[in-house]
């Protein structure tokens, strides 16, 4: 009976943990209205090649027509040696999954990238935590996430409430990436000191063209 009950616990965590994307538990009943606003990341999982850094913001906006559009700034490294903070511009494409979008990015500045991606949310309060997850490229052999990066956002720039660490953290376990994140700092005024990305040289052909975030 013992070891009927661990063989069925065992399948339980197996179940809840296959990792393939298609089965990765999203936000149930998501609220896109109440998810808008301004969120802190407090942090990260990086996807593959550069990203931000740090001092990352979200303002997520939803006009009277439902569409979703956002903003967002964060630290990064561009032709690997100018330390910016970059302005980024995204709209959000609805899917049949109201937790699932398909975002659309660019750079306010044409040296950043722009790109193609999931957006999804996981889980949030609406109030004070959210997790966020997006996977770029699956593994054709068994369904699993190849290059995934994801978020972990406050409404505080403080932080996540202790209340929240425990939900936050058990949501990292479901997506397969616990242990797999970095903290995001936030210093009131770096961005303000840093470069302008306007007044940046651009550099040759020889140096590497687009910078990935
Ligand atoms: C979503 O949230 C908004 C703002 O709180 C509320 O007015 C609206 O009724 C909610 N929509 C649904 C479908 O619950
Ligand atoms: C899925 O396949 C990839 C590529 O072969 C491999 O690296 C990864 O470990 C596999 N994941 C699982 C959970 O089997």
């Amino acid at each position: 009976m013992l070891r009927y009950l661990v063989a069925l616990s065992l399948l339980a965590v197996s179940w809840a943990q296959d990792c393939q994307v298609a089965n990765i538990p999203v936000m149930q009943n998501f609220n896109k209205s109440r998810y808008a606003g301004q969120w802190y990341a407090v942090g990260k999982k990086d996807p593959d090649g550069l990203f931000l850094l740090d001092n990352i913001v979200a303002n997520f906006n939803v006009d009277e027509d439902g569409i979703t559009t956002a903003t967002a700034r964060g630290r990064v490294y561009i032709f690997k040696y100018w330390e910016v903070c970059a302005d980024m511009r995204a709209t959000f494409e609805d899917t049949s999954d109201p937790a699932k979008f398909k975002m659309k990015y660019w750079g306010v500045s044409a040296l950043l990238q722009t790109g193609y991606d999931d957006h999804w949310v996981i889980d949030t309060d609406y109030d004070n935590y959210a997790v966020h997850y997006s996977c770029r490229k699956v593994h054709e052999v068994n369904g699993t996430c190849a290059d995934s990066y994801s978020f972990i956002f406050s409404r505080h720039e403080s932080g996540l409430r202790l209340e929240d660490q425990q939900i936050v953290s058990a949501k990292k376990h479901d997506i397969c990436l616990a242990g797999k994140y970095r903290r995001v700092t936030h210093t009131p005024g770096q961005c303000e000191n840093l470069t302008p990305i306007d007044s940046i040289p651009v550099p040759g052909p020889e140096d590497e063209a687009h910078q990935n975030i």
